[in-house]
This record gives structure tokens, sequence and C-alpha cells, in this order.
């Protein structure tokens, strides 16, 4: 791990473009998947749901390298807040790996126990074929993280608006590549 930059005033590139490539693969994943049913039954829908899970693959691959990223050559910054606020902070950030981590492995135990079609190309066989209660309940764990991150996200989010507009300091900016 890095040592700490007390003079840097923002992250690095590389850095960056892991929170904003996140960030914008989870609201697409989210708006995504509210699309699917909007397809009609067939290979239509099969494609939409498979733009779904390869993307979550992809966000898989994403999260790990930005732990790795993160945990080597990732520049390190002085802390943004101070005290209980500081404790609030670093609880959300922790707090959405855990729950990005928890939403990629429900996704993929979901595909895993319902069995799919990626593309109409390959199938992924069922777990268990006709046991769409547990198919069903792990769908449900999967759609309520994915709320839990949303609103997660949301406060995660305001907090940066709020250091940029009402405190006045650099901490938004400390993830943009200028301003
Ligand atoms: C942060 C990333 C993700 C978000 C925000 C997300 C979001 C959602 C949401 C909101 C649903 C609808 C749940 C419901 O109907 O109650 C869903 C369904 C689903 N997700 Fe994800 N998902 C993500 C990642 C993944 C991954 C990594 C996979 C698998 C590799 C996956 C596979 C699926 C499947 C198979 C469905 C069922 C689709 C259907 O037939 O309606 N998801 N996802
Ligand atoms: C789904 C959306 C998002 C997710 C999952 C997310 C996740 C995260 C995580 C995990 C960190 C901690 C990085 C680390 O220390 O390893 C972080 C930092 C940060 N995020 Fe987000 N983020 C999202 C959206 C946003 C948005 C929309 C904004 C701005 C309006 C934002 C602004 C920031 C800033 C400024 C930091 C750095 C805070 C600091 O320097 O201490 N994020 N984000």
């Amino acid at each position: 791990m890095q040592p700490v930059t007390p003079t840097a005033t923002r992250y690095d590139t590389g850095t960056m473009f892991f929170h904003w490539a996140t960030a914008l693969l989870v609201v697409s994943q989210w708006l995504g998947a509210q699309a699917i049913d909007l397809f009609p039954r067939g290979p239509l829908r099969v494609d939409a749901r498979s733009v779904h899970i390869t993307f979550g693959v992809l966000l898989a691959a994403l999260l790990l390298a930005r732990v790795l990223w993160r945990a080597t050559r990732g520049r390190r910054l002085p802390l943004a807040d101070k005290g209980a606020l500081n404790v609030v902070a670093k609880g959300t950030h922790w707090g959405l790996y855990a729950l990005l981590a928890a939403m990629v492995l429900a996704g993929m135990f979901l595909t895993w126990t319902r069995g799919d079609s990626i593309f109409n190309l390959f199938s992924i066989p069922a777990y268990d074929p006709g046991n769409h209660d547990l198919a069903d309940q792990v769908q449900e764990v999967h759609g309520t993280i994915g709320w839990i991150i949303l609103a997660l996200a949301g406060v995660h989010a305001s907090a940066a608006l709020v250091h940029r507009y009402l405190w006045h300091d650099g901490v938004l900016g400390r993830m943009l590549p200028r301003g």
C-alpha cells in the first residue's frame, strides 16, 4: 500500500477511473435490470438478460481490479473528514464495497439457480431445475441489495455535494480530473 501523500489534492487517474466506471456500471445495471421484463418473452428478453449478466461479470472484474489497485499503487490522501464524520464516511465506503461484492455474488448465484442462456449462444445449467422458490428467493435478495446500494450511494453522493456546495472544501474535487 502507498504511504499517504499529504500534499496531493486529488486521486490518481487509475483510482478516478475505477470510481466513476463502477458508479456508471452500478446505475446502468440497476436501470437495465428494470428494462428486462419490458422485452417480449423469447430471444429478445434472453438478450436483455444476457447484457445484464455480461456487464455484471465485467463489474465483478472491475471491482477486483479496483481493490487490487487501491491496495497497491492507488494514491492515498489524508482523511477528508474528522471525528464521527470520518467514521460515517469510512463506514459508507466499506459498506458500498461489501454490498457491491454481495450484489455480484448474489447475481452469479441467481444465474446459476435459474440456469440461463447467454445470448442464445451457450447455456448455464440450473443448479436445481424446477426449484422456482429458491430462484425467487435469490432474486429477491439480489433486488433488495440493489435498493440498499442505491440508497447508500445516494447518501454518499449527497455528502460529496454537501462538501462542495455547503462547506466549499475540495473533497469532491479529489475524485474529479479537474475542478
Ligand atoms: C451492481 C450490480 C447489479 C445491479 C445493480 C443489479 C440489479 C438487478 C435488479 C434490480 C434486478 C431485478 C430484481 C428483481 O426483479 O427483483 C436484477 C435481476 C437480475 N440480475 Fe442483477 N444486478 C447487478 C449485478 C448482477 C450480476 C453480477 C449478475 C450475474 C452475473 C446479475 C444477474 C441478474 C439476473 C439473472 C437477474 C434476473 C433477471 C430477470 O430475469 O428478470 N446481476 N439485477
Ligand atoms: C453507485 C455509485 C457510487 C459508488 C458505488 C461509489 C463508491 C465509492 C467508494 C467505495 C469510495 C471510497 C474509495 C476508497 O477509499 O477506496 C468512494 C469515494 C468517493 N466518492 Fe463515490 N461512489 C459512487 C458515486 C459517487 C458520486 C455520484 C459522487 C459525487 C457526487 C461520488 C463522490 C466520491 C468522492 C468525492 C470520493 C472520495 C472521498 C474521499 O476523498 O475521501 N461518488 N466512492
